[in-house]
């Protein structure tokens, strides 16, 4: 019965009375299917043998799961032999199968899941082994794990099976779903688990369709896309419609156009109808046209009017004959395409009459078959003043002036005052002009450039008016005279450098005595861009360009425009996931940019559905390790934020976080080793330091180990770094500080700096020479800022040289200033390193403490040998200790590493281990001791 107490079917036995059972169980054959990796879940009960009684020494609480593969199932009658199967595990009972006071049994299923293989060959059979346990298998359950097919950003994704290597990816590429089109190839990766990871590119749906849950449909009547996007589609715009599924575009209603630079999107719109109310008035030497605009502009606001002229007389029977107008007749400011309402024309012939009209167009007339949109006046010139001068002749010309003549206006209606001769430089088109005034018919033009052809027009101004301008003529100055030039030029430029120099020392002046020097700096340097500050080597007296805080800019784009690359993702090649960060999967890959040679990258990526804040965070700190420049320090490759996902790419570490990698290597490198690693981190921290960049969370867990052991300082962003990292805590005033690597001023006040960072340093040196060793080992971080209160400081790790413990000692020193700063912890390392015999004073088994506190925390730590083990991890030498006689906890804090390896500890892993504890130990117990109780 199952535990609802329903029947069941199990496989089971029970010998645990009788001694060497070896009872089998094997499966039918097993298809592999697409598998690589199977898994193999067990249901099972299995009897705790405390609970019956008279069996110790038979009975047995576990069975084994073994495995044999073949191509084929094994042909019907073939012998069992037990030695062609490989042992997957033992399996042992979470709970056990166990009887109440009562004698009721109560029922403890047990369900474990093994990975059997790798299987490679068709299919397999499992089989059980029991030894003398009493068990009944419920059931068996074998699988594998895919990705199951998906859609992701408008592409279809097949099922797929994981890689054989679990930390390998499947590189898997999307098709579009129908009705969409590929942006950036769509990609996703399978992991191991059968999860999708990192989705990459997209579709998007194609014209006359939007995407609605994955798929992209057709645009309902009366609603069109025109481009192809995941935008949705729209409704038509006024006076259109679309009829059918689908519209990439809406037709017009009739009478209504689409002008050819008019967007989809715009409403259809129809030619304006005629200007109102024109008149026309004239002078002694202009006429004009004014008008309104028409009343119905048709919908659109690029109105422009033309100005058609006629020239028609009066014919022999009374019938008018109209002919074009002259071509000299001159518009101003032209004849067609006028945005304003009025026009001026000149040059008109006397006693004529002109019939203009005026035409008001906007970017649809022509379009259809509407007839134009005229207003029409006629104008007499019978009124009109004189006609224009006549020839103008040049008299001279030398490389600056020019001397002109012409020839008297005829019939003037009233007196001559004066004439206007108005020239240009022929080159500049009437750009600017230049004009002067004579009584006489000459004049001589000066102040012109030589060698070039200037235009002039002249006009007489009479007490009635102007008279029109005469026609245009051109005329040249002579070519310069090279040493007139040559003074010219040197005199030009001494006038400049004295006028410059005599400005310089004006302004200095007025500033020093305005006392507004400082003021002037400050603005030049706010209104450069702020990014001059940076790029253009804005350099202080140390030689080393300054850090800008990201959060200084307005725009945190901008910071990262300017100091982050942007990558094309489709250059970023994605081999594996290495991890997972707070904003998404850090992956392992390749840059391979055309033409440059592979780099090998990590790639941290945003996953979708972020908000804008989150994203401005993740690529701030791209933007900080953009500015940093120092083989310490980890390398920016760059970012791509112009497509999904948002990534940063940054050089490739290949052994990993510092504290990890050295746990995995504990003992495995010489001293001089660990002290190079150091002085890495040491070079990078002075760079930082120098820049004015304070990390605050400088720690093992975040330094980056290449393959040739550099070091390199990593995990920039700082308050909210603080926020990610799981050593973070809360402190007294709110913030979240990793206390164990933090300066007690940085804890107290949130007194961050260099100095600080110099203590963090320390620590990770105690980290490093420990071989990932937790600072303060267990206590609980009030309990660590208290014993640094007290004067506590770490003991020297086993093995390190006294003279680093010694720099350790220096840079926590209460008071920060007297902390050394980075220079001079890396020119400390380079004296040990070149004087190798300062290294060989070890710590080896002194357990003498460095810096013992006046005043001891009181410590409520109660505990036995056989707890103290067991929280180390270390329960399997219980016995070497009670064997060797040591009882109490008091007699261990004398243990030397001699004492450890007597007892029986020989894995020097072990013995780092129980000592470490051991220092721990001995200041918990000075503290209980002080309080007066025995251990
Ligand atoms: N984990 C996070 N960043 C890394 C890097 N740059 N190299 C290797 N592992 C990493």
């Amino acid at each position: 019965m199952d535990e609802q107490n329903r029947p069941i079917h199990t496989f089971q036995v029970c010998h645990v009375m009788e001694p060497n059972q070896n009872n089998w169980l094997r499966s039918g054959w097993i298809q592999r299917q697409a598998a690589q990796r199977v898994y193999v879940e067990l249901r099972f009960t299995l009897r705790d043998c405390n609970s019956i009684p008279w069996v110790s020494g038979t009975c047995k609480e576990t069975f084994n799961l073994f495995y044999l593969q073949t191509d084929e199932p094994l042909p019907g009658g073939t012998r069992f032999r037990p030695t062609d199967y490989a042992k997957v595990d033992t399996i042992a009972a979470d709970e056990s199968f166990t009887q109440t006071d009562l004698g009721d049994r109560v029922l403890r299923l047990n369900t474990e899941v093994r990975e059997v293989g790798p299987v490679t060959k068709k299919g397999f059979y499992l089989a059980f082994q029991d030894v003398g346990a009493c068990i009944a298998l419920v059931s068996v359950k074998v699988f594998y794990k895919r990705c199951p097919s998906t859609l992701r950003n408008l592409a279809a994704f097949p099922d797929t099976v994981p890689h054989m290597d679990s930390s390998s990816l499947v590189e898997v590429r999307g098709t579009c779903v129908e009705n969409a089109e590929e942006r950036d190839t769509p990609k996703l990766y399978c992991g191991a688990d059968g999860d999708w990871l990192v989705p990459l590119g997209r579709c998007i749906c194609s014209i006359g369709h939007e995407e609605t849950d994955d798929h992209c449909r057709a645009c309902k009547p009366g609603y069109f896309k025109a481009f192809a996007g995941n935008t949705k589609c729209s409704k038509c715009p006024q006076h259109s419609s679309s009829h059918d599924q689908a519209a990439t575009i809406c037709h017009c209603d009739k009478g209504f156009y689409r002008g050819i630079k008019d967007p989809s999107s715009m409403a259809c719109t129809r030619p304006p109808s005629a200007p109102r109310n024109l008149i026309s008035l004239i002078n002694d030497t202009a006429l004009f046209l004014q008008w309104t605009p028409p009343i119905n502009t048709g919908g659109r606001s690029d109105i422009t009017y033309n100005v058609l002229c006629q020239r028609c007389d009066g014919g022999d029977v009374g019938v008018s004959q109209c002919e074009p107008c002259e071509p000299d007749l001159r518009f101003i400011p032209r004849p067609l395409g006028i945005t304003g309402t009025s026009v001026a024309i000149l040059d008109y012939a006397m006693h004529t009459n002109y019939t203009f009209h005026v035409e008001a167009v906007n970017g649809v007339s022509g379009l259809g078959v509407a007839p134009r949109s005229l207003a029409n006046v006629t104008v007499n010139t019978h009124q009109a003043g004189p006609a224009f001068v006549g020839i103008v002749s040049e008299d001279w010309a030398t490389h600056n002036s020019i001397a002109l003549s012409w020839s008297e206006v005829e019939q003037p209606p009233s007196d001559i005052v004066d004439y206007e001769v108005k020239y240009y430089e022929k080159e500049q088109e009437q750009l600017s002009y230049s004009s002067t005034r004579t009584k006489s018919t000459r004049v001589v033009v000066t102040g012109l450039r030589p060698s070039t052809v200037y235009v002039f027009h002249v006009r007489a101004r009479t007490s009635a008016g102007y008279t029109a301008y005469s026609p245009n003529f051109e005329f040249a100055t002579a070519p310069e005279d090279p040493d007139i030039a040559d003074q010219g030029q040197v005199l030009v430029v001494v006038t400049a450098s004295v006028g410059g120099f005599s400005l310089l020392v004006i302004l200095t002046l007025f500033l020093l005595i305005t006392g507004r020097c400082q003021g002037y700096i400050k603005a030049r340097m706010k209104s450069e861009d702020k990014r001059t500050r940076f790029h253009s080597g804005h350099v202080p007296f140390s030689g080393i360009k300054t850090y800008v805080d990201p959060d200084t800019y307005e725009d945190p784009t901008q910071a990262v425009e300017e100091f982050a690359k942007e990558i094309d993702p489709s250059y970023i090649c994605i081999d594996r996931v290495i991890g997972a960060g707070e904003f998404g999967e850090v992956c392992s890959g390749r840059l391979r940019i055309p033409g440059r040679k592979d780099v090998a990258v990590a790639i941290k990526t945003l996953k979708g559905g972020y908000m804008e804040e989150q994203r401005r965070e993740f690529l701030r700190e791209a933007s900080i390790i953009g500015q940093f420049n120092n083989s310490n320090i980890i390398r920016l490759e760059g970012v791509v934020t112009k497509s999904r996902p948002v990534m940063i790419v940054v050089e490739y570490m290949e052994n990993g976080a510092l504290d990890a990698f050295l746990r995995t290597r504990e003992g495995q490198f010489t001293v001089l080793q660990l002290i190079g690693m150091l002085r890495g981190i040491a070079v990078g921290m002075t760079y930082l330091s120098d820049m004015g960049y304070v990390h605050r969370d400088l720690a093992a867990r975040n330094i980056l180990v290449d393959e040739n052991l550099v070091c390199k300082v990593s995990d920039f962003g700082m308050s909210r770094i603080l926020e990610d990292d799981s050593e973070s805590a809360y402190t007294a005033t709110g913030g979240k500080i990793p206390i164990r690597w933090t300066a007690p001023e940085a804890i107290a006040y949130g007194k961050f700096s260099s100095a600080s960072d110099v203590w963090s340093y320390a620590i990770v040196m105690w980290e490093v020479m420990s071989y990932g060793e937790r600072p303060y080992w267990e206590m609980s971080n009030q309990d660590v800022i208290l014993s640094i209160e007290e004067g506590y400081r770490l003991p020297a790790p086993i093995g390190c040289p006294v003279t680093l413990h010694q720099l350790m000692l220096h840079c926590w020193q209460k008071e920060s200033s007297q902390r050394p700063s980075f220079n001079d912890v890396v020119s400390f390392l380079d004296k040990l390193i070149i004087n190798p015999s300062s290294m060989l004073t070890l710590v080896n088994d002194s357990l003498s403490f460095s810096d013992s506190p006046e005043e001891m925390p009181d410590y409520p730590l109660f505990i036995s040998i056989g707890d103290w083990l067991d929280s180390i991890k270390m329960s399997q030498y219980k016995s070497n200790f009670l064997a060797a006689g040591y009882t109490t906890l008091d007699s261990i804090a004398t243990m030397s590493i001699e004492d450890i390896k007597r007892i029986g500890v020989c894995l020097i892993g072990h013995q780092r281990r129980i000592i470490s504890s051991i220092q721990s130990l001995r200041l918990q117990l000075h503290h209980i001791h002080q309080s007066g109780f025995q251990v």
